[in-house]
């Protein structure tokens, strides 16, 4: 069970800044820790919420020597695009630091010096991948080569991102150096390293045991394999000139490890943020009566579960995280989310794109969270979620009180009179939301929290629609007052319950409602005095007043017109034809892959080949063969039937009336027991799908030739 006190610790990964921050790092960490930290100010909890840039480790580097300027240049730069689109997207970080701040160097330095006095470290001198061309130690992400657990030729020397495998650089079948290209040499150095082998007692107790139940299931399966794998001691120093120098003798053109220091980040930053607020940072991380998350993707469980838990057992004066909440990846639009390949939707363009629609973003993420699989963000869906539910059912809802009550009553809340069955049973549902919506959200199911908000905005719209105030309104004034009195509550609910998912929207419907008025547009809204809390919504007879006067109404959402889809889609659709021009560019290494060309044939044998344009007319699933479809095919000559070998690429349905080109000539033979008379022919695309052969055939009729 995990503990419920009144004071939180709530991270968030420092993102690297190599790069601007994407969809995929939104849904993964930074929408569900903003969520989460915004619902538990609400419930009046004391809570540190706590991120900053990682400022160190190669890909800072590589991305320096790429653009031809300074790791410290390149961090600079993306520190402050990350620090402002953040603040900008309503990410209410109580502080965001960066890791070359001198606050930082200090803390992790003393971190490493308080656990090497202890003598928690070991210090091996092994060998180590080294570039003789570069004359550089290659460490983690320059250092590329085959996973040896799952066979992805592109893992890096510190982690492979396909298995979500921890790796040492050495583990590598194949390896190369990032810089050169090379092929690395063994070469040996020193370095510390933490004997995680003799902390897999306490992360079994504390993992396994203690947190079998509460952990998600994604986190648990990635801790349990780990452990049962054996721990292994990790070096936490590397041979680098960009880091954190190793602060003990004989440590010259030493660094710290990012993964040692980035998470001491979280400290670091908690004690910036704490002595400009007054506070003693010492209570967030070492106190039993605080707890702590970690929210982070997948790709940093390691780090958070095992690595930095046996980091901070090893100190001894800490508290461990009660939970770590990781997400799966987002994709988009059926594609891996790629920094390197441009394939992203950058949180800064969002903005400048689709300016003051912050929450339709933060909604969508949501709503599609991947939170226990893998995702797909479409641009399709984000338009419909917009267009179909913030905009039809809680913008129609609220617009539909704020301007009836203005109408009818010159904006001031009305007097009820008897409430009926109905009215009870709404105030009584209304009552339950807030109950409903924390059990989710202490549950990190922040989908589940979200659609529930959802449901108290549907609940609006039936009971206006059912009571029909625009039409009692004629008859019946005690009646109409008493339905627009019951609808002003759900609206003021909805203001407060709103806020963790649609922070924008819950200021603007406050200021509408005239509830509350919040600090700045980055609104940490949970703590301002009168303002109507979480559980005022089920613990106060009425959220808001007889007699008390609104605002007049404002739009809170806009419709997503066709056009702004499409060009989201268009932006992708060149990054696309960039990235296949760019690939056309082959290397020599890459012209090394392609199938070499071969033996020359005659004229004569070329004609014999009969290639000729054709329809598929039918398409179906050969029963018991995975890889085989039974295509009727028009060939302009007859209508024949071929077996193609294309089921894992294609569904049935997808290919019929497509235009491919058959070759007829070819000698039947049975598959299966079906004769196939003909071939389709085909090639592949980059990630080994199959295409068509049908270059554009407009206007060419089936039998068509090909010479
Ligand atoms: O994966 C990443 O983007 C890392 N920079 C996360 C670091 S989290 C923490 F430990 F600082
Ligand atoms: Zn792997």
């Amino acid at each position: 069970m995990e503990k419920n006190p009144n004071r939180y610790t709530i991270t968030a990964a420092l993102p690297y800044t190599n790069g601007p921050v994407h969809i995929g790092h939104l849904a993964g960490v930074y929408v569900p820790a903003d969520i989460y930290a915004r619902y538990q100010r609400l419930q009046n909890k004391d809570v540190a919420f706590i991120c900053g840039s990682d400022e160190h480790g190669v890909p800072i580097t590589i991305k320096a020597k790429k653009e031809g300027i300074t790791p410290q240049q390149v961090v600079d730069k993306y520190h402050g695009i990350i620090k402002n689109s953040f603040e900008e997207f309503g990410i209410s970080f109580d502080n965001y630091s960066r890791t070359s701040a001198e606050i930082h160097h200090k803390t992790a330095s003393d971190f490493f010096k308080k656990l090497y006095d202890d003598g928690k470290f070991t210090e091996e001198v092994t060998e180590q991948l080294y570039d003789e061309e570069a004359n550089q130690f290659l460490a983690d992400r320059y250092i590329t080569g085959t996973c040896p657990k799952c066979g992805n030729e592109e893992a890096y020397g510190d982690q492979c991102e396909k298995c979500g495998s921890s790796l040492n650089a050495t583990d590598l079948i194949n390896p190369k150096s990032a810089i050169s290209g090379n092929v690395p040499v063994l070469k040996e150095t020193k370095h510390w390293f933490l004997p995680l082998n003799e902390y897999e007692d306490f992360l079994k107790q504390w993992i396994l045991v203690d947190h079998k139940k509460d952990w998600k299931t994604n986190v648990y399966g990635q801790c349990k394999s780990w452990i049962d794998d054996g721990l292994r001691p990790r070096a936490v120093t590397r041979d680098l000139d960009w880091g954190i120098p190793v602060p003990v003798e004989g440590a010259d053109g030493k660094v710290l490890y990012v993964w040692f220091d980035a998470p001491i980040g979280y400290i670091s930053s908690t004690k910036e943020w704490a002595a400009r607020e007054g506070k003693n940072w010492e209570d967030y991380w070492k106190n039993e009566n605080t707890k702590m998350l970690h929210f982070i993707g997948k790709d940093n469980i390691v780090f958070h579960c095992i690595i930095f838990p046996s980091m901070l057992k090893a100190e001894g004066s800490y508290i461990l995280p009660e939970n770590v909440p990781a997400n799966e990846f987002l994709n988009l639009e059926g594609n891996k989310i790629s920094t390197s390949k441009n394939w992203a939707v950058w949180l800064h363009e969002y903005l400048e794109d689709f300016p003051n629609q912050q929450d339709v973003l933060r909604y969508t993420l949501t709503a599609n969270a991947p939170e226990t699989k893998d995702n797909d963000f479409t641009w399709a869906d984000f338009q419909t979620r917009n267009n179909s539910e913030l905009v039809a059912i809680f913008g129609n809802f609220i617009n539909r009180v704020v301007v009836l009550t203005d109408k009818y009553y010159g904006g001031v809340v009305p007097e009820p009179s008897t409430f009926s069955e109905i009215d009870k049973q709404t105030l009584n549902e209304l009552k339950a939301y807030p109950s409903v919506i924390a059990s989710s959200l202490e549950r990190y199911r922040f989908r589940e929290a979200q659609a529930e908000m959802m449901n108290l905005a549907r609940l609006g719209n039936k009971y206006l629609a059912d009571e029909e105030p625009w039409k009692t309104f004629k008859t019946d004034e005690e009646r109409t007052k008493t339905v627009m009195y019951v609808a002003l509550q759900i609206a003021s609910a909805l203001a407060v319950l709103s806020e963790p998912f649609l922070p924008f929207t819950s200021d603007k419907l406050k200021n509408m409602l005239n509830v509350s008025l919040s600090p700045s547009p980055s609104l940490r809204t949970g703590s301002v005095d009168g303002s109507i809390k979480w559980n005022d919504v089920s613990s106060k007879s009425e959220l808001i007043k007889p007699g008390h006067k609104i605002n007049k109404a404002e739009l809170l959402f806009s419709k997503i017109e066709d056009e702004q889809v499409r060009a989201q889609l268009d932006k992708l659709e060149k990054t696309k034809m960039d990235n296949s021009t760019t690939n056309q560019e082959t290397s020599v290494e890459e012209v090394a892959a392609i199938t070499p060309q071969k033996e020359t044939i005659q004229f004569d044998d070329f004609v014999k080949l009969d290639m000729r344009v054709g329809t598929i007319l039918e398409a179906e699933k050969m029963p018991k063969a995975d890889k085989l479809l039974v295509l009727k095919v028009d060939t302009g000559i007859d209508l024949r039937t071929i077996v193609s070998g294309i089921a894992q690429s294609f569904n049935a349905e997808e290919i019929i009336g497509k235009k491919v080109t058959v070759l007829v000539n070819l000698a039947p033979r049975k598959l299966r027991g079906v004769e196939s008379q003909g071939m389709i022919l085909m090639t592949e695309d980059a990630d080994g799908k199959l295409v068509f052969m049908n270059p554009d055939t407009s206007g060419v009729e089936n039998g068509a030739t090909i010479n």
